[in-house]
């Protein structure tokens, strides 16, 4: 069977072992839910679904999908380091890669990245992190929502020291300037974050999509460096290993709510609240 048809196959199972609800019935829990946090989540779900942006917001859509596409046709070979998002037989070997098969193969889809950009319009985080910029994309996304918040700033993790200067150019040429590249392994940055006291209140994890790597980086992350915010993992279906690390933090301690959408999942973390989520998990299908 093909990745694509297995992929399929692990959907359908998905739709009947997932208590699948509407848009609308997950709106109203949010809203019910009485916590600030999990309503701003609401309100960026709504504006995602319903394609609700302001036109200076698709300028922004815009100038990020211009440089999508360009890179997407861009040949150029570079020499990096794979970090072994696809398993850890790879982990750590240089390999030589197109910038248009790194673009096409790593980048989330303009359709997430624009939920990404809604939950920071309406949470307003002051500090957003991400665990794997690649050539920029996502991270552009988030950093253009906090430019036009006129608050916060994204810090974004990167291994690969090729690709971390590629990204950095293309922040520059996006005149976005509320953004760092953090380069080195994520356990070694997560470890300075700790010790610089860095806060984050909006956390997008897109890196190392294996269990061991993904359940590492929920345990560093929580309660020293989110201590009351919004974790977003990526890919939580791509693979066994990342639905099983997904279930695990969804049921965790802190895990106020969590919402899988199949390909994204979001979850709710206060450590103060110190209760494990009790059934406040839906699922919805787009
Ligand atoms: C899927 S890509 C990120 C795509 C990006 N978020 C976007 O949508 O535009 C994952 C990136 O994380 C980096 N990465 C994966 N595991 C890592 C690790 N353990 N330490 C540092 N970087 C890592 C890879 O080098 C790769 O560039």
């Amino acid at each position: 069977m093909g990745p694509y048809r297995s992929y399929l196959k692990k959907f359908s199972e998905y739709i009947f072992k997932n208590k699948v609800v509407s848009m609308n019935t997950l709106l109203s829990e949010l809203h019910k839910s009485g916590f600030e946090k999990i309503q701003y989540t609401g309100e960026a779900l709504q504006r995602f679904v319903h394609n609700d942006f302001t036109t200076e917001e698709k300028e922004w859509f815009k100038a990020i999908e211009l440089l999508r596409k360009k890179l997407c046709n861009e040949p150029t070979v570079v020499e990096m380091i794979d970090y072994g998002a696809i398993g850890d037989q790879v982990q750590g070997k240089i390999r030589k890669r197109r910038i248009n098969e790194i673009c096409r193969s790593s980048s989330k889809s303009a359709r997430w990245c624009k939920l990404l950009f809604s939950l920071v319009t309406q949470l307003k985080p002051e500090c957003i992190l991400e665990f794997g910029t690649s050539l920029g994309i996502s991270g552009a996304y988030l950093a253009a929502a906090a430019t036009l918040n006129r608050k916060g700033r994204l810090l974004t993790l990167e291994g690969d020291t090729t690709i971390a200067e590629t990204a950095r150019n293309h922040f520059k040429n996006l005149r976005l300037t509320n953004i760092e590249v953090i380069e080195g392994k994520f356990a070694e940055s997560l470890l300075q974050l700790r010790e610089q006291g860095i806060k984050a209140d909006l956390v997008f994890v897109d890196g190392n999509h294996t269990f061991n790597g993904t359940l590492e980086i929920f345990k560093a992350l929580s309660k020293s460096v989110v201590s009351d915010g919004i974790i977003v993992f990526d890919d939580i279906c791509w693979s066994d290993e990342m639905q099983r690390a997904w279930n695990i933090i969804r049921f965790s301690e802190g895990v106020v709510f969590s919402i899988d959408m199949f390909e994204i999942g979001i979850c709710y973390y206060n450590y103060n609240m110190n209760f494990y989520n009790n059934g406040f998990n839906s699922s919805l299908w787009l």
